[in-house]
């Protein structure tokens, strides 16, 4: 029954490489969440799927429903791909949540309204709208923020949105448009309802006002 070892250690070889190669190819699983009638699945794929190819995702991912009413605010430190419809359950799953590198997708052709989603952290934004095809993905670089940022650093995700340093308002309409993504930051907000006062908008926000801020809309 026993195999010859030479065999072992070829398959520890073997599993060696792919281990090596996986790591490698920095192919760790990603995050897919998409929204659907209502309901949300919460994916880990381990391949890139298609997007809004909803059936593909449930067969290559491992994927659980989550309840709307049971979203908690919650961070992402890798990449998080959210396929919508509308802006309702995105903000609910989105609106004041930590994010470094997030990919949306609208898989409906709804006319999203000017609304704002308040984003914690966020470097890389990648935006698609399945409806314009072959209107190419677009992509945005928000800051670089050196990972020796330390406020950025995990720890500090886990406070939560009361830490946030980096905060990026992005306008849902801009799904609607053809144009490019365009983005401007400031630096250094002290306060946002009063440092944007003819943003009445930004009073709802929850913001805290004894700490500085930089702010990247991005429309
Ligand atoms: C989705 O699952 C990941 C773990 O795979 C978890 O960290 C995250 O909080 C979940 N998100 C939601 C909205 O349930
Ligand atoms: C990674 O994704 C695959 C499906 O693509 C799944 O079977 C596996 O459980 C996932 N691994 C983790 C650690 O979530
Ligand atoms: C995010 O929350 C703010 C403040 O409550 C709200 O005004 C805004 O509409 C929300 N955005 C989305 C996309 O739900
Ligand atoms: C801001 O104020 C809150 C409570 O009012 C406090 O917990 C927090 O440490 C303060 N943050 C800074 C950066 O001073």
């Amino acid at each position: 029954m026993a195999r010859p070892p030479g065999h072992c250690l070829l398959l520890i070889c073997a599993l060696g490489i792919f281990v090596g190669n996986h790591f490698a190819a920095g192919q760790r699983n990603s995050t897919l969440i998409f929204t659907r009638e209502n309901t949300i699945r919460n994916c880990s794929c381990s391949a890139d799927i298609r997007d809004c190819d909803y059936s593909l995702a449930n067969l290559m991912c491992s994927c659980k429903t989550v309840l709307p009413f049971a979203v908690e605010q919650t961070s992402y430190s890798g990449h998080l791909t959210i396929w919508f419809t509308d802006t309702s359950v995105l903000g609910r799953l989105l609106n004041f949540t930590l994010v470094q590198d997030l990919k949306l997708s609208l898989c409906s052709t709804n006319t999203l309204p000017t609304e704002y989603l308040a984003i914690c952290g966020l470097k890389r934004l990648r935006v698609n709208t399945e409806a314009k095809q072959p209107f190419p993905e677009q992509s945005l670089l928000v800051h670089s923020g050196a990972d020796s940022d330390s406020k950025l650093q995990p720890m500090s995700l886990g406070k939560g949105w009361q830490t946030c340093m980096y905060v990026t308002f992005l306008d849902m309409a801009l799904f609607n448009r053809d144009s490019s993504l365009r983005a401007y930051s400031i630096e250094n907000v002290a306060s946002i309802a009063n440092n944007f006062p003819d943003f009445s908008y930004f009073k709802t926000f929850p913001m805290p006002s004894n700490q500085s801020y930089v702010v990247t809309f991005i429309y």
